[in-house]
């Protein structure tokens, strides 16, 4: 189904985990410890190396992504791409030079594990020494990535049945890494008078027939932490905001999803370009006056 955004998508089809394979084991909370010693290695980006020289005079906008492989962080890629904006890409799979649809692709991708936190400060070091080319400043960060677990058979996993293994991961992937890239890369987001998108879902607010307590939970713990962050980041000029999808034709969906959307007022799946238009839309001058926001992106699906 779907996928005009997956044409020419350097990433996809390779790995496939995210939407229903065992998750990885998180990792304990020595990442924060990574994430906080992140901060402050900022001074030793100044060094150059291949990034720094490679965009010494860059002065485009540029957003940090996170799930960028495939579905809507793909969309959001292209998009971003096509406004000129350089997109540093995070994701488990790493960057195909040769179907890359954008330029500096590969430069720009960092292959990060989010379910291990560890990696996850790793990460946070690497994209601030790649910002010192651009000044130290970031423009937006997406938290896109995310996981869904479902049992074997394809069925939701309940509050009774999800071991804390799924518990763990699915909390570091969707809900510590936003907030420890946001702190990690908080200086850089100051500095541009940045923005923040959360992608929460439609699940965070009731129960979904597909998805999961632990995603569902994550979802709603990401929204409050939207909130939180709007509060707390806004002083600094750095706005945060959430998009909540509800169908979107991706990987992550279960089958029979297509059969929940002929109820929709839409009466259709969602577009992954359609979702990405909202993310750029909040990280550009027109929501420059929108923190602490959700919009729902389903068709209407919340009515
Ligand atoms: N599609 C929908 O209907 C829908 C509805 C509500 C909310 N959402 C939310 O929208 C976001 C994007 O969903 P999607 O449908 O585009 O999902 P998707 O097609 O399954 O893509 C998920 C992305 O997350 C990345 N990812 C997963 N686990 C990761 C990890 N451990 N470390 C680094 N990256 C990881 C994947 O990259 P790699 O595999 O390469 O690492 C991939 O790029 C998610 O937060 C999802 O919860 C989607």
């Amino acid at each position: 189904m779907m996928k005009d955004s997956e044409q020419y998508c350097p990433f996809h089809g390779e790995t496939g985990t995210a939407a229903g394979g065992e998750p990885p084991a998180a990792a304990d909370n020595a990442g924060t410890q990574a994430a906080e010693q992140a901060r402050g290695l900022a001074g030793g980006a100044a060094q150059g190396g291949k990034h720094g020289a490679r965009f010494a005079d860059d002065t485009r906008k540029t957003l940090v992504l996170t799930g960028a492989s495939r579905g809507i962080g793909h969309a959001t890629v292209k998009r971003f791409s096509s406004e000129g904006w350089r997109v540093i890409t995070c994701s488990r799979q790493s960057f195909s030079p040769q179907t890359c649809p954008w330029a500096e692709g590969a430069e720009d991708h960092i292959g990060v594990n989010l379910a291990d936190a560890e990696d996850v400060g790793r990460a946070i070091a690497e994209i601030r020494r790649r910002l010192e080319a651009n000044g130290g400043r970031l423009h937006a960060l997406v938290n896109n990535a995310g996981i869904s677990p479902k049992s074997e058979s394809g069925r939701r996993l309940n509050s009774l049945e999800t071991n804390m293994q799924i518990w763990r991961a699915v909390f570091q992937v969707n809900f510590y890494a936003p907030i420890m890239l946001a702190r990690g890369l908080f200086a850089e987001l100051k500095a541009a008078h940045g923005a923040i998108v959360n992608v929460t879902s439609i699940a965070g607010g009731r129960v979904h027939p597909f998805a999961g307590t632990a995603y569902a939970t994550s979802k709603a713990a990401l929204a409050a932490l939207t909130r939180e962050m709007a509060s707390d980041f806004g002083p600094h000029n750095v706005r945060v905001n959430a998009i909540a999808p509800g169908e979107i034709a991706t990987g992550i969906l279960s089958p029979g999803t297509e059969k929940m959307a002929e109820h929709l007022p839409l009466r259709r799946l969602g577009r992954p370009e359609e979702v990405a238009d909202t993310i750029y839309y909040l990280c550009g001058e027109g929501a420059s006056y929108v923190t602490g926001s959700e919009i729902h992106i389903n068709g209407g699906q919340h009515v």
